[in-house]
Formats: C-alpha cells, structure tokens, sequence
C-alpha cells in the first residue's frame, strides 16, 4: 500500500511539471535580447511605418505592448491590414521577433 500511495505522488508531481513546462513555454515573455531588438527592428523597416522606437507614425504606436508575445508574433506573420507586410520566419525569425518584442517593451 506504502509503495503505491508513493508511486501516484511521483505521477502527479510528474504531471504538475509538464503543465509548467508547456505553460511557460506558450505564455510567458520569450527568450531574447532587447539590446538587439532595435537593430532588427530597423533592419525590418519597422520603423518606416511605426517611428522610431515605436512610437507610431504612419502606423500605430507599437511601444510598450500590452499584448503577448504569442499575440505579437500573429500579428507579424499574418497582419490585420493590407498595409502591413506579413514578416515570414525566412524574413524575421522568432528569436529576432523575440529581441524587437521585448526592446519595445522597454521602449
Ligand atoms: C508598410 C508599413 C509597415 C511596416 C514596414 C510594418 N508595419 Fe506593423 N503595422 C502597420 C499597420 C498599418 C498596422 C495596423 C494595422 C494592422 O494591425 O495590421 C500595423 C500593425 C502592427 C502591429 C499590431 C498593432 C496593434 O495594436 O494591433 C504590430 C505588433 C506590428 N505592426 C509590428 C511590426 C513590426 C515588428 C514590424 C517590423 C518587423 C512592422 N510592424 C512593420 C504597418 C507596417
């Protein structure tokens, strides 16, 4: 009896780990240098539409987001508007993504 109570103990913590794992790993702020982040952001040309350091121009003010990275991410691959160019992972990868994402939060 001793034995099994011990085993279900040893799953359930299993268990609880995994959830942290994938919970961190789709929510949580991305892995990233927000040093980097302002040169591939004007590498991109995003400050042609969105000013510099993101305060907005001829496209809103992206700055201090107060979406998520995953959010941030969709909106890069695949815009809302025509204006907007969709940035494919061939053009802006997601670690790259993940440096612009975390300067403009500083920003
Ligand atoms: C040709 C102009 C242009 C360029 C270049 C451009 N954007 Fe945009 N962007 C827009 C416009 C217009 C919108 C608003 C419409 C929309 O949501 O699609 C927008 C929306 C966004 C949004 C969503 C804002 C919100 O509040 O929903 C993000 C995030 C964003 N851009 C990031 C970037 C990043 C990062 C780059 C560079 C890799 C970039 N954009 C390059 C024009 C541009």
């Amino acid at each position: 009896m001793k034995t099994r109570r011990k085993q279900c103990v040893y799953h359930l913590s299993a268990i609880a780990a995994a959830i942290l794992f994938i919970g961190s790993s789709c929510t949580s702020v991305p892995d990233g240098n927000p040093d980097n982040g302002e040169r591939w952001y004007r590498m991109n040309r995003c400050n042609g539409c969105h000013g510099e350091k993101g305060k907005g121009g001829k496209a809103p003010a992206i700055a201090g987001l107060s979406f998520s990275y995953r959010q941030f991410i969709r909106k890069i691959r695949k815009p809302d508007s025509a204006i907007m160019p969709a940035f494919s992972s061939n053009l802006l990868s997601d670690a790259d993504a993940a440096d612009i994402y975390l300067w403009l939060q500083d920003q």
